[in-house]
């Protein structure tokens, strides 16, 4: 699909009055059940330890992801999400580079996330940013379909693995 949105001029902070417009990009992101309630959007955009990034297009939010960091220097990406009509026009691919920056600069070897086994954008999305998928989570969504989770080396060694922007 064509943008049809111009490729954000902006990655930011999240700030709290960003909290409806980035709820209502999750709703129309995943279908019900999957995308998240109110109250569970604010818990993970509230971890301490996590952080959000948001996309803005002529003062519009388009896009965003949530990040929280794990046990043993691992981040985890909780979800990204970009509008349909500013999809396949880098801007995930601009989320992500951003993400994965903070997350090295904050000692991080690595990152890892679970997505749906039939979500084939996404998983074509972090294969070509270096993703690789090391195991199944039996009915993870939905008590019906399998989650992959993918990781990807934040190391030096790792970081020439995938495009970065
Ligand atoms: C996955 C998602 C974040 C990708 O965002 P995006 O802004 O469209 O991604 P980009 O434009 O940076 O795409 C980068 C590359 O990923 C791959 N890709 C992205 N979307 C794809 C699709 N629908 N089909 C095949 N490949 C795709 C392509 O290789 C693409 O490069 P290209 O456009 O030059 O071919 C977006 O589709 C989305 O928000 N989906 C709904 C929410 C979701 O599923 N989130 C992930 C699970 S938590």
């Amino acid at each position: 699909m064509l943008a049809a949105i111009a490729v954000p001029a902006l990655i930011r902070e999240y700030r709290p009055d960003d909290f409806e417009p980035l709820w209502r990009i999750d709703q129309a992101c995943f279908t019900r059940g999957i995308s998240y309630t109110r109250r569970e959007l604010a818990f993970y955009i509230g971890q301490k330890r996590g952080f959000t990034l948001v996309a803005q297009s002529d003062g519009t939010i388009v896009g965003f992801v949530v990040v929280d960091r794990g046990r043993q220097s691992q981040g985890h990406v909780i979800t990204i999400d970009v509008l349909p009509a500013a999809r396949r026009s880098g801007l995930g691919s601009r989320l992500m580079a951003a993400a994965e920056e903070r997350l090295r600069a904050l000692g991080c070897s690595g990152v890892f996330l679970e997505t749906a086994v039939d979500n084939a954008a996404a998983l074509a999305f972090y294969k070509r940013r270096g993703y690789a998928v090391v195991h199944t989570i039996p009915r993870y969504y939905l008590d019906s379909i399998d989650a992959l989770v993918l990781t990807k080396d934040l190391t030096p060694q790792g970081s020439d693995v995938g495009p970065e922007a």
